[in-house]
């Protein structure tokens, strides 16, 4: 499977001409390294409500006709946005798409949307070519995320450094530690003043005190899973 990085905490999955967006903010991204118009995504996954992660989901559903799957308080907003192919699973659940599963798992955050639905924020760990993901949202340090690594074998594990909105990269390094990703991929750092992070110590640290192997990409750049 190939990841590519769209910058923030947006991540766009390609396996065998499937393509599966995660946390598509684009527009008003200042570090989105695509434009909502030209990706065609399969399916459109949904951490949480914060502009920040609903991003284009909408636009980008309603033009491809995507499959979208969010916690229900979300999906029944993006119903009444005009999005057709809805899956509204809650804490714990699975949905099962042609292509792979979908779970949502906890994460502890606050949400609303920019339109002011309150939803609860979630974890999405993603089956898919051969991979499990783990895309952790946005999340303070919490010691169920090692729940998480025991049932599932997480193969990637995109995980927030940049602080002051989700944990910050001195507590990501416990968080991977728990988790226990086979590679990590540090994100939602950088793109905001109060959010920059030094990436590179975070690489370091990830190196000496976890089992885990860290991939820093920049905003565009490409890794094979
Ligand atoms: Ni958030
Ligand atoms: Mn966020």
């Amino acid at each position: 499977m190939e990841i590519r990085y769209l910058g923030h905490s947006a991540f766009e999955l390609t396996h065998e001409g499937v393509t599966v967006l995660i946390d598509p903010f684009l527009t008003g991204n200042p570090k989105a390294a695509a434009s909502a118009e030209e990706l065609t995504p399969d399916a459109i996954l949904v951490t949480h409500g914060h502009g920040d992660h609903l991003g284009d989901t909408a636009a980008i559903a309603k033009r491809t006709g995507a499959d979208v799957v969010a916690i229900v308080e979300i999906a029944e907003e993006l119903r009444g946005d005009g999005v057709q192919n809805l899956h509204d699973p809650n804490l714990g659940g699975t949905v099962t798409l042609d292509w792979g599963t979908v779970k949502l798992v906890p994460a502890w955050h606050t949400s609303t949307t920019p339109k002011g639905t309150v939803n609860t924020p979630a974890g999405l760990v993603v089956e898919f070519g051969g991979s499990v993901i783990y895309h952790l949202g946005d999340t303070s340090l919490f010691g169920d995320l090692e729940l998480v690594g025991r049932r599932h074998a997480i193969d990637v594990a995109m995980i927030p450094i940049g602080g002051h909105y989700t944990m910050d990269r001195h507590d990501a390094i416990e968080a991977a530690r728990m988790i226990g990703a086979r590679q990590v991929i540090p994100c939602h750092y950088n793109t905001f003043p109060p959010i920059v992070a030094d990436v590179e110590a975070f690489a370091a640290d990830i190196e000496n005190s976890t089992a885990s192997e860290v991939i820093v990409l920049a905003p565009g750049e490409r890794h094979t899973a």
